[in-house]
């Protein structure tokens, strides 16, 4: 079998694809050959990212939409179908984070992250199904180290993601006979990005997190848009149903004391 991490000729579709980490893995399949479409909340941050992967000599589109809203989700997928026709890759990874602990939230706060990173998923998936190639797709959620391990100041994060990852495991057997792969990313702490920006608020918080990587650094994009493309590509014809952990062996220590660190924050920023 000759393997292959050219994506010419390929249909990209990164939910979430506007900023940070999600622009990432756009950029990378977008310098890999594939043709590359966006989706997020904002009308600015689409053609702002349509524009920069288009720089990089890719095709590309995008359309502003919700998670929340399964229609608009809907009309936006169908457009990209009816302009490029069945997808090969989908990368879901819209997401909201703030750190409050579950006394500090209202039950519309929770139920605000709930609704974009689990339902989110949800909507997505029910969305593209009609248009993922069958058999050949391949689909990445991007799911965060919450979803398995506790961190105080993150009940609504940890509900949410897990319940991704256990999409992502049901999916892969309910869609597996339809030769569709179904695979979670779990980034670590990545540089740059308003995740990080949200629990490590400043230098001093990113240096201590960095420092508490195994590998001794923090992840960049590229490390998790590499790890999409590995599962998208003919490298990863064989791998579904699983969820990879791209952080440095972060999770296997537990986090480097995240949990604590951010306990302390959210007791901070909650005048406790
Ligand atoms: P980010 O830059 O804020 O990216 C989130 C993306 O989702 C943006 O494009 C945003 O664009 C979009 N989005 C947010 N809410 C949306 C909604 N309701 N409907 C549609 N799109 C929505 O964050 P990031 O830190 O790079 O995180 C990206 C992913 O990696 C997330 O799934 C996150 O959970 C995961 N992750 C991040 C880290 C980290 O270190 N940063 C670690 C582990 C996991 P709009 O504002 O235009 O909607
Ligand atoms: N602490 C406690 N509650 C908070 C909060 C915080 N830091 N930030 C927002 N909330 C609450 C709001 O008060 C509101 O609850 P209420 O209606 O009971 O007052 C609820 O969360 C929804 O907030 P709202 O601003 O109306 O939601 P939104 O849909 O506009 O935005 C968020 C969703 C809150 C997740 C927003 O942070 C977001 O858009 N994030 C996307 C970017 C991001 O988080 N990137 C990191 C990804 S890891």
């Amino acid at each position: 079998m000759s393997i292959t991490i050219d994506f010419s000729g390929k249909t990209v579709v990164v939910i979430g694809g506007t900023s940070g980490i999600n622009r990432g893995i756009a950029e990378l399949f977008a310098s890999h050959g594939a043709r590359v479409a966006v989706a997020s909340r904002s009308e600015e941050k689409v053609a702002d990212t349509v524009s920069a992967l288009k720089a990089l000599g890719a095709e590309a589109k995008g359309f502003a939409a919700d998670v929340r809203e399964l229609p608009a989700i809907e009309a936006g997928l169908a457009e990209i179908h009816g302009a490029w026709g069945e997808f090969d890759v989908l990368v879901s990874g819209a997401a909201g984070n703030f750190p409050a602990s579950l006394n500090g939230m209202s039950a519309n706060a929770f139920r605000s992250v709930v609704e974009i990173d689990l339902m989110g998923t949800v909507h997505v998936m029910k969305a593209s199904h009609a248009y993922l190639k069958k058999p050949g797709a391949s689909v990445v959620n991007i799911s965060a180290p919450q979803a398995f391990l506790p961190m105080p100041g993150q009940s609504h994060v940890s509900a949410a993601k897990a319940g991704v990852d256990m999409i992502t495991r049901t999916l892969a057997i309910e869609w597996g006979a339809e030769g569709i792969r179904v695979n979670s990313v779990v980034p670590g702490p990545i540089s740059g990005t308003e995740g990080m920006a949200r629990l490590a608020p400043t230098e001093d918080a990113i240096g201590k997190v960095a420092a508490s990587v195994p590998l001794g650094r923090l992840g960049t994009p590229d490390d998790i848009g590499h790890a999409c493309m590995f599962l998208a590509s003919d490298m990863g014809a064989y791998v579904s149903g699983a969820v990879l952990p791209v952080d440095g062996g972060w999770a296997q220590s537990g986090c480097g004391g995240m949990g604590m660190f951010l306990g302390k924050l959210v007791a901070q920023m909650e005048g406790r």
